[in-house]
């Protein structure tokens, strides 16, 4: 079969890939990139690109026949999720024992279905993850840099007092302070000067549409309006979509190999594809690289990688819950879907939190504070090859979960206390559960920087060959991650296309 070649390959779409795709690029370095979701740019036949969150039709989720929604009922209702056809939707959730990864699929990653919060983290604590980065370098260039090409920016405080549409926010500041609780507002990449004019009825509604988890029509910027458009723009990066890799390996001159499908949008394989590089950058997500790399170790297509390579991974403590405000203590029939304010807790030594003040836009009143918890939990987990099945397995336990519950619960139940309120009981299944514990937005680790690669993200045991995503990331970094993703790439790109591709 032919062989596409490439002087550079770049595995994955989302925030690690792009940084690395708009950097080569720029350095006029000839880029492919290989994306196994799809570009989402053609609107459907209602008029949309993405489908709306209440009414989620087949482009909601990655090859599903009912969606799976984070919040699965309401009044323990099975009411949420929808029956929809297979297709190449822009969520996927990516199960394993005890635990299972939301991540976005298509040009964009992460950025196309995520809120949008643009969190840098504590100074301290980065350094505390991250010992052997340079923190006064990463917080005078990499993270402004970051910040500055993924078009953060913060709400206007005063219509934010004003606004029905943060009134949920609001009153779980007002919780939270009853409490003694700090609150702080969290800048966003969704424009918000965009979001005034959906408030003012002068733009289509998109933020306050309910559009988030499946995409947003309107307002956000998304990777593939940053990050992608310049990237294109150089004229060296072209994107390959629908394109999933399987396999990596080494030819004899040193090059990389890659075993690719191609898929159609009924996710059948229409061809499989070789290509070959001279430098590689693994841009796929927490789980995405280190799948490919646990099995290119295990099944000896690239024996040499180390020990550490599946290693370190955690939820970043996320859980998620929700509390039931008293009657007078409304969040309002219309809510914002971008999150724009947290709990900082994170200085209690005893018990670190941050938590996001989430939205639950359901169109009508019903006084539920939601929250995504950001727990500063120590546990981490490993991927394994099964040879049996040939699948990588997760080994994250229950009881590693349960170490987020409680001290999210601790956090909670100060909140509760103060305000003689209680937990929301029928949002997580048919159960009583109140803390979602088996789900993460925040997957990161499994080819920790300095373990599985050098202090620079080179993968140890081979040279060209790079990570530049989440699983960098130690399992943790108290804030939602993307900043800090993002940012690590920069720094990344910036010394090896000094000292790597130079002639
Ligand atoms: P990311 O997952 O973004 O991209 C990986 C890409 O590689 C995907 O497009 C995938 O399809 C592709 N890929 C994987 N394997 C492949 C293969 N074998 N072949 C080809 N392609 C492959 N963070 C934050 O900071 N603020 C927030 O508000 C939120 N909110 C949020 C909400 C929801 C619903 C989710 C799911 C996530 C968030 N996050 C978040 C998390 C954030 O989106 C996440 O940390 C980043 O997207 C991770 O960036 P990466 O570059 O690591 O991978």
């Amino acid at each position: 079969d032919a062989v596409e070649s490439a002087p550079a390959i770049v595995i994955g779409s989302g925030y690690g890939g792009a940084v690395a795709a708009l950097r080569l690029g720029q350095a006029g370095i000839r880029t492919v990139v290989l994306e196994m979701g799809r570009l989402w740019n053609t609107a459907g036949s209602d008029g949309k690109v993405f489908c709306s969150t209440s009414a989620p039709d087949q482009r909601s989720m990655w090859f599903r026949t009912r969606t799976e929604a984070p919040l699965a009922t309401f009044l323990w209702l099975d009411v949420v999720n929808k029956d929809i056809g297979p297709y190449p939707g822009v969520l996927d959730r990516v199960h394993y024992d005890n635990m299972s990864v939301y991540v976005g699929r298509g040009v964009g990653g992460g950025s196309l279905v995520n809120g949008g919060m643009a969190v840098t983290p504590v100074k301290s604590y980065f350094t505390e993850q991250f010992p052997t980065v340079d923190a006064d370098e990463m917080y005078g260039t990499h993270y402004p840099r970051a910040r500055a090409m993924l078009g953060v920016n913060t709400i206007d405080p005063a219509w934010f007092e004003s606004t029905e549409w943060y009134r949920f926010t609001r009153t779980s500041r007002k919780a939270a302070g009853n409490a003694g609780l700090k609150t702080t507002f969290v800048p966003n990449v969704y424009d918000f000067g965009y979001m005034q004019q959906e408030a003012a009825g002068t733009a289509t509604k998109s933020a306050l549409a309910g559009e988030v988890i499946y995409g947003n029509n309107q307002g956000k910027r998304s990777l593939d309006k940053t990050y992608w458009a310049a990237a294109l723009g150089t004229g060296n990066v072209t994107i390959h979509t629908l394109e999933k890799v399987r396999s990596l390996s080494r030819a004899g001159d040193g090059s990389y190999v890659l075993t690719v499908d191609r898929i159609d949008t009924t996710g059948a394989v229409v061809e499989t594809k070789q290509y070959s590089c001279t430098y590689l950058f693994l841009g796929g997500g927490s789980v995405g690289t280190t799948e490919l790399l646990v099995r290119a170790r295990d099944t000896g297509t690239l024996p040499d990688l180390n020990s550490a390579v599946g290693a370190g991974w955690g939820t970043n403590g996320n859980t998620m819950l929700g509390r039931a405000n008293h009657v007078w203590d409304t969040v309002g029939a219309n809510e914002a879907t971008m999150p724009v304010m947290g709990i900082d807790d994170w200085a209690n030594a005893d018990n670190p939190v941050f938590a996001e003040i989430a939205p639950l836009p359901m169109g009508f009143e019903h006084w539920i504070s939601l929250y995504l918890a950001i727990t500063k939990n120590p546990e981490r987990a490993s991927f394994t090859y099964d040879s049996a099945s040939g699948a990588v397995k997760l080994g994250w336990t229950a009881a590693q979960s349960a170490v987020s519950v409680s001290m999210a619960k601790k956090l909670f139940d100060r909140i509760n206390l103060a305000n003689a309120t209680i937990y929301r009981y029928d949002l997580f299944g048919s159960g009583s559960k109140v803390f979602a514990d088996d789900f993460t937005y925040h997957p990161l680790g499994g080819c920790v920087l300095g373990k599985a690669t050098d202090d620079y993200g080179r993968v140890k045991g081979y040279d060209r060959l790079y990570v530049t995503d989440g699983s960098l990331v130690p399992g943790n970094i108290g804030v939602n991650p993307f900043v800090t993703i993002t940012a690590l790439a920069e720094r990344t790109m910036a010394r090896v296309l000094v000292e790597d591709t130079a002639p």
